[in-house]
């Protein structure tokens, strides 16, 4: 893909998902701010990769879920880069439990960062996109936010909000060259899941097709071509990533 001249922010850039996303834009050529909440040290070496490969990176710290914070990231992020074409919302956590014993604290913590995270970076770019005509935005969401999830009431609710979000603003900002879609994996090895019992990766990874489970770069390949002009065609849409998980 051909992202050079192009100018990126992901949030929750410092592990996982973000940091595969975060690389692979950056070897097809775009610039890339990236974001980290707590682990400051991997974002910085993230950033040396991509300044490695010839290309701009920043490392900053946010917290996703405060909406004042995220609006004076994203106008430190452009006035440093001189522009923002591309957004990438990843920056994710869950708090597992059933609801008969979920508390206010694990709901509010999951659904403040999942689904009021993605609303609050797509409020701070949006007047900027539509000004410049162009922008793409790609959430990663969940196959949990599709089909449910038992243990995850807050989880798949958060990941099925960011559904309808994604939808929404497709419509609104469609008229203005911008592009917004949805990544939806199934499980993927990642510090997210690194404590989870190895009899449950075991279960997740023979509910796929190919008895395995995902891997970062995975879903980075997939987000470099929804934000790169070969779909420039598709918005709104959900796009699964889950080797046959959740069909
Ligand atoms: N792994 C999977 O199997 C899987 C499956 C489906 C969907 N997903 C989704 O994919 C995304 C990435 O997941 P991952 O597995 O790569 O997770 P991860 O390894 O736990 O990384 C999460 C990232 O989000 C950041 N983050 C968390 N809370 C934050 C907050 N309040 N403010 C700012 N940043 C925050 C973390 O920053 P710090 O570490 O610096 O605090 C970290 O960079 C998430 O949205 C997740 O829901 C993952």
């Amino acid at each position: 893909m051909d992202l050079k001249g192009k100018v990126a922010l992901v949030t929750g850039g410092s592990m996982g998902i973000g940091t595969a996303i975060s690389l692979d834009l950056a070897q097809n050529g775009a610039d890339v701010a990236l974001t980290f909440r707590k682990h400051g040290d991997e974002a910085k070496a993230i950033v040396e990769k991509i300044k490695n490969m010839g290309r701009k990176g920043m490392e900053y710290q946010v917290d996703v879920s405060d909406f004042g914070s995220v609006q004076k990231l994203v106008e430190k992020v452009t006035e440093d880069f001189g522009r923002l074409d591309i957004l990438i919302n990843n920056a994710g956590m869950n708090w597992d439990g059933v609801v008969w014993k979920m508390t206010e604290e694990q709901w509010d913590a999951v659904i403040n960062v999942d689904l009021k995270g993605t609303f609050n970076f797509i409020r701070a770019v949006a007047p900027n996109f539509k000004e410049q005509k162009a922008g793409k935005i790609v959430n990663i969401t969940s196959i949990n936010g599709l089909r449910g999830k038992f243990g995850q009431t807050n989880y798949s609710a958060a990941k099925a909000g960011a559904h309808g979000l994604t939808k929404s603003v497709a419509r609104e900002m469609g008229k203005y060259g911008v592009n917004v879609n949805a990544v939806a994996p199934g499980m993927i090895l990642t510090e997210m899941y690194k404590d989870l019992p190895e009899e449950f990766k075991t279960k997740a990874a023979e509910e796929t097709v190919f008895n395995r489970l995902g891997e970062p770069e995975d879903v980075a390949h997939l987000v470099t071509y929804l934000v790169s002009e070969k779909a420039r065609h598709i918005t709104g849409d959900i796009i699964k990533i889950d080797g046959g998980q959740y069909i």
